[in-house]
């Protein structure tokens, strides 16, 4: 009888949810308050059972969809499933699976909420786009707001209603695996491509069946790993924390992302998954944050690892009261809330904000007017790695490459007749898929040997040697890769060939697993005996461009020194093979530029270009008592915001419209930038500001603001900035955005080194 009351209610209460619906057309985020009063009639229905099933979230294969599996911890969760105390699900995928377990939850729970389902969908989702991170060196925010867009199309279409990305971690250290989820070490550049990406996954409508809820992770602190080593221990002061890590999240927070994600590790001494002061004081209370906090996988269990929970249920009770509210894959809050709430250890009020935080976000996708709607395999067939984002994925890549080194002009190619591709990357139709690749198909990418025999011209002959083996054994994102060290048997044939070629490409670098999660590297120089194999080549014929495929800054030093032709072409996606063959072909302006600086040496990390000017700066070379290491030149090798181009820019004097300025005022910062070459080609011109003192110790240069444009050949452009008082403000340790009158020198030009600047004086 009570089971049939239950039921009653529970229909009673889809319908008047359901009639009451709302206009999907209308901007989600914005208009929260039209589902305040749903969530608050809906929330007064349930018990304190689904309240907390609101919050738990499991990682489900489609076996789930039908009773069939019932054995152990799988029927435990089939319970769960049915009786409302899952919320949401992870990594169930497709449009059948999706609905089917969609409907065994609307038809058999009391209430009948619909599950969400989310998805690490990093940089697409069936097609591949480039990583984030080489995306990020295209520095072109509206394609990347597109490619954002076409990943939450396919995902959408095949049933998902939510992304944990963009990852918006500002990395100063390329040892850091996941260096290639983000978009490096700037946080302005980090922030507007958060922005970017996270209005190219929501688009203006959540409930559109095209766009999907995004996640700003891992807050915070994450890419600040000691040593970087992942999961490791943060330890920063509160400037670097106010000024470099939480601006992109801010950001994130302004363009209202439907979702922050917990940071694995512990900030200054507290877990960041129990970190009060990041999740309140900041998130909640000083950028009033409305949406949901997930928790990384486990990270409220591994509380207990921290050691700052005794237990699985301590844990629970730190991570809620600090406002970590999803527990995914933790079994914390399913296990413990309840009776931390019986014994009066936490209010049921902490457990009622966080599920109407989860309930908003169902409303908002539209999922209480149909469920279902994102479930339909009609639209997933259409849209699911369709050619019109393939065509996306090659516009992207070519964009992303970055020309690190061309003397002589060797590229691009041109009077070679036998050119030889050596490498292991060459033939590699995977790793140009990169990690984190979602429903990627396994060997779908263009290789670049395929992408130089479509773009090259028959007379010229192509000839092909692997030379060596980079990775031996398992390939996979759940295993570690085993790289090999030993066997050099291929190089005799590839030195044959090499000496036989006027032109050789060498394809060296790292497959898709050697970066990305539990990858930190100790030693970031070319892995195996890829090195060797390039040096024993380099004796025979020097005529070599390397094309480099890796999903983090490397140590080239000696290539540097050496090689003559360097080409970034990173773990480029789809098309990665036509992208890079149109670029050494010249069918295609290299325009990309580096969002991570790239180490002379590994002992030099940290390394980025923002840094703070110390007492003794590291530019008073010829004495001992300076910042700097007795063994290597304190700059990086390749720095943040450079990259070559077949043209050739030339930056005329930089004009500011007023010199000194109140803060009140805007002014203009103008400068023309003529191509002096013979070829059209894209410059991404950067302004960046210098606060020569201030009440803290202020950074080198911070960039501020960048526009990337097309100079055609033999022709000048002017670009103009407009500089306002945010641009001279900056966070003190205490969180306070500080605003001093003082003396800024403002810097226009190719990269982050640029010396050309004018001053400007606020007053
Ligand atoms: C752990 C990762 O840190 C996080 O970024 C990801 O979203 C979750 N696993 C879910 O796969």
């Amino acid at each position: 009888m009570t089971k049939f009351l239950g039921r009653l209610a529970g229909v009673l209460c889809a319908l008047i949810i359901f009639f009451s619906c709302s206009n999907p057309s209308e901007k989600s985020k914005n208009t929260q308050s039209r589902f305040d009063e749903k969530v608050d009639s809906l929330l007064a229905l349930m018990t304190l059972e689904e309240k907390i099933g609101q919050l738990n979230q499991y990682s489900l294969g489609s076996e789930f969809t039908g009773p069939g599996n019932k054995k152990g911890q799988d029927s435990i969760r089939y319970q769960q499933l049915v009786s409302g105390q899952v919320g949401s699900v992870l990594n169930l995928l497709g449009a059948e699976n999706t609905r089917k377990m969609q409907k065994l939850v609307i038809e058999n729970t009391r209430l009948g909420i619909p599950l969400l389902f989310a998805y690490d969908v990093i940089h697409g989702y069936q097609t591949m786009f480039p990583v984030p991170l080489a995306e990020s060196a295209s520095w072109n925010l509206d394609l990347m707001q597109k490619t954002a867009q076409a990943a939450a199309a396919e995902s959408a279409a095949s049933g998902l209603h939510w992304t944990f990305a963009p990852m918006i971690d500002v990395t100063v250290d390329a040892r850091w695996g996941r260096v290639m989820e983000g978009a490096g070490e700037d946080p302005f550049l980090q922030s507007e491509i958060a922005k970017a990406r996270i209005n190219g996954f929501q688009g203006q409508d959540l409930s559109h069946n095209k766009t999907i809820a995004a996640t700003a992770k891992h807050f915070a602190g994450y890419g600040y790993a000691e040593s970087g080593k992942d999961y490791n221990s943060v330890n920063i002061n509160n400037y670097i924390l106010h000024n470099h890590i939480l601006p992109p999240f801010k950001a994130a927070s302004k363009a209202n992302v439907a979702s922050f994600m917990n940071a694995f590790n512990d900030i200054n001494v507290v877990p960041a998954t129990a970190n009060q002061y990041l999740l309140q004081d900041v998130l909640r209370e000083e950028w009033n944050y409305d949406g949901v906090v997930v928790s990384d996988w486990n990270s409220i269990g591994e509380l207990v690892n921290h050691g700052v929970s005794a237990d699985l249920k301590e844990a629970a009770k730190k991570a809620i009261s600090a406002g970590s509210e999803i527990d995914m894959e933790g079994n914390a809050y399913v296990e413990n809330l309840s009776n931390l709430v019986e014994s009066g250890e936490i209010d049921e009020e902490l457990i009622n904000k966080a599920v109407k935080h989860v309930l908003q976000l169902k409303f908002e996708l539209g999922l209480f007017d149909d469920p279902y709607k994102y479930s339909d395999p009609e639209r997933e067939k259409e849209i699911v790695g369709n050619e019109i984002h393939h065509d996306l994925a090659e516009e992207i890549a070519k964009e992303s490459i970055v020309l690190l080194k061309n003397e002589e002009s060797l590229l691009p190619i041109k009077n070679a007749k036998n050119i030889a591709v050596i490498g292991p990357l060459a033939k590699d139709k995977d790793t140009p898929l990169g990690n984190w690749r979602a429903q990627a198909i396994a060997n779908s990418a263009v290789s670049l040997y395929e992408g130089l025999e479509q773009s090259l011209p028959k007379n010229i002959n192509l000839k092909y040697a692997e030379g060596v083996k980079l990775s031996i054994g398992p390939n996979n994102f759940f295993e570690e890769q085993v790289i090999n060290e030993t066997d050099n048997s291929g190089f005799e044939e590839a030195k044959k060939l090499a000496e036989n070629s006027d032109l050789v490409i060498m394809a060296l670098g790292e497959t898709a697993y050697m970066s990305g999660e539990g990858r930190s590297r100790a030693d970031i120089g070319l892995p195996g005996l890829q090195k060797e194999l390039l040096k024993e080549i380099h004796a025979i014929n020097p005529n070599i461009v390397l094309v480099l495929m890796n999903g983090r800054p490397l140590e080239l030093s000696w290539e540097d020194e050496n090689i003559p032709a360097i080409v970034e072409a990173w773990h480029l996606g789809q098309r990665a093979g036509t992208a890079i063959a149109e670029t050494l072909l010249g069918k295609n302006n290299p325009s990309g530029k580096l969002t991570m600086s790239f180490p002379r040496t590994v002992g030099q990390l940290p390394i980025y270009y923002n840094h703070k000017i110390t007492g003794r700066p590291s530019t008073a070379p010829g004495q001992v008592f300076y910042t700097h290491h007795t063994d290597v030149d304190n700059s990086p090798l390749y720095t943040f915001g450079f990259g070559l181009s077949y043209s050739e820019f030339e930056y005329g004097e930089i004009e500011l419209s007023q010199n000194s300025m109140n803060e009140n005022e805007n002014i203009t910062a103008s400068v023309s930038i003529q191509n002096i070459s013979e070829v059209d080609g894209y410059e991404i011109v950067q302004l960046y500001i210098q606060d020569l003192v201030a009440e803290e110790t202020p950074m080198i240069k911070s960039l501020k603001a960048f526009k990337k444009v097309e100079v055609k050949a033999g022709q000048s452009v002017k670009v103009d900035f407009s500089i306002n008082k945010e641009m001279l403000s900056y966070y003190k340790s205490n969180g306070e955005l500080s605003l001093e009158k003082g003396k800024f020198n403002v810097f226009i030009g190719g990269n982050s080194t640029v010396e050309h600047h004018q001053k400007l004086e606020l007053k």
